[in-house]
């Protein structure tokens, strides 16, 4: 892209601010400039004035989860039919490892996060050895696809790669990136993170399907007959991955995805929740949730909506080829985004200070016809990281990693 057809697209979308110190840069900085400004979408950049519209809900009801004791009693027929899916190489495992962890605090990929005590103890660590225990029982490796960002991508494959991937075998773990996203202030505006780069950040999970294709790696699932894929957060250390029994449920059930979820602590815990929407199953997040929906009861007396998402997925592969990742609902989320201020100096801002543009892998669920929830016990599969401190914390997940014998 010209200066020039860069300075018209800027003044299409009232973004020319990005040029300000185009005359100081190097011509390799003005090359990269200018080919990001031409890379990035910012046609996006306009929904964040109408923020609320953009993920209006339809009408809510409720969608029975499979409990705890109907899966005791039919734990060995679904572990069967899941151990068999697993030793025919037909169930893959994504991990999505693009966010960056802006709670937790560190500059570091999340996953390593040191979780030990007396020990080294990584987050990554703690997924692949949960992993390890499915391969270890079914004699199988499982194809582990890693999604990371360009923001952590050296960095991630860096470091389990010097770790010997703890263990996995090396041939069975795939990296891909995801895409990014502008960020912006309030009214819309691009933010620039240096004089010759445009402040971007990961654009949400959503679109994990999307960068597996763009990666090449969708040839490779197909040629290796992978029908199911199990799709899980970096940050729940405790979750069981390709976890035989989930996966021989949703066989079973015949359903397109299968949603791990846990009975809710209280009614307005912040967890998504499964449920219906206008008809078709779908997650209501807990921000939607309405006083009434939060206190609505089933014909058990027990509450409608109460089994929150833990974002360990299995899609069915050939489902995910027909989804149009295009009607993906958008989510802008307040932030805070490094920037340079009026001075070019870079400011690290401790408070939100405009938003991010993300899609989100629970408004695939939507698109789908059937889903399974399929309860898990909390205090054994939901142990996630968000923060240094209190709830979902580096301190609450080490209390559960021990009281499930984990030594830290
Ligand atoms: P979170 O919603 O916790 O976001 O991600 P985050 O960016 O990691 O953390 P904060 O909000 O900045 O503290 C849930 C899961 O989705 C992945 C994360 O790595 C995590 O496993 N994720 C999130 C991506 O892979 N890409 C993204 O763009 C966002």
């Amino acid at each position: 892209m010209t200066l020039e057809q860069a300075r018209e697209k800027l003044e299409k979308y009232g973004q020319e601010h990005l040029l300000k110190y185009y005359g100081e840069l190097s011509e390799e900085e003005k090359g990269s400039l200018l080919k990001q400004i031409e890379e990035t979408d910012m046609g996006i950049l306009e929904a964040c004035k109408h923020r609320e519209e953009l993920t209006k809900k339809g009408v809510i009801t409720p969608l029975a989860s499979m409990q705890l004791d109907e899966i005791e009693a039919n734990r060995a027929g679904f572990t069967a039919v899941g151990m068999e899916a697993i030793r025919q190489g037909r169930v893959g495992a994504v991990l999505l490892a693009g966010g960056m962890g802006t709670r937790l605090g560190s500059d570091d990929p999340k996953g390593m996060y040191n979780v030990g005590i007396t020990r080294k103890l990584y987050i990554f660590e703690c997924l692949i050895n949960n992993l390890m225990e499915v391969v270890q029982e079914s004699g199988t490796w499982i194809h582990l696809f890693v999604m990371t960002s360009e923001k952590n991508h050296q960095a991630t494959v860096s470091f389990l790669k010097e770790h010997e991937y703890f263990g996995y075998q090396e041939e069975y773990v795939h990296f891909f990136k995801q895409d990014m996203a502008a960020a912006t202030d309030y009214q819309g505006k691009i933010y620039l993170e240096a004089k010759g780069r445009l402040s971007t950040s990961p654009n949400g999970n959503g679109g994990w399907f999307t960068s597996l294709k763009s990666n090449g790696l969708l040839e490779l699932i197909q040629e290796q007959g992978i029908e199911w894929l199990n799709v899980f957060a970096v940050d729940n250390v405790l979750q069981r991955i390709a976890d035989p029994c989930f996966i021989g449920a949703v066989i079973q059930k015949k359903c397109v995805v299968g949603a791990k979820v846990v009975r809710k602590n209280a009614p307005d815990e912040k967890v998504g929740v499964m449920c219906l929407e206008d008809g078709r199953p779908s997650i209501v997040e807990y921000y939607e949730l309405t006083e009434e929906l939060m206190n609505a009861r089933d014909e058990n007396g027990e509450p409608a909506y109460n089994f929150g998402v833990i974002l360990n997925y299995l899609f069915h592969e050939q489902e995910l080829e027909h989804m149009m990742a295009s009607s993906m609902p958008l989510h802008i989320v307040e932030k805070k985004i490094p920037y340079l201020d009026e001075n070019g100096e870079l400011k690290k801002p401790q408070e939100p200070n405009g938003y991010k543009y993300e899609t989100l892998v629970l408004d695939m669920i939507h698109q789908l016809d059937s889903c399974l929830p399929f309860e898990v016990e909390r205090n054994r599969e939901f142990a996630p990281i968000k923060n240094r401190t209190g709830i979902d914390s580096v301190e609450s997940a080490r209390a559960l990693l021990q009281e499930n014998g984990v030594t830290l």
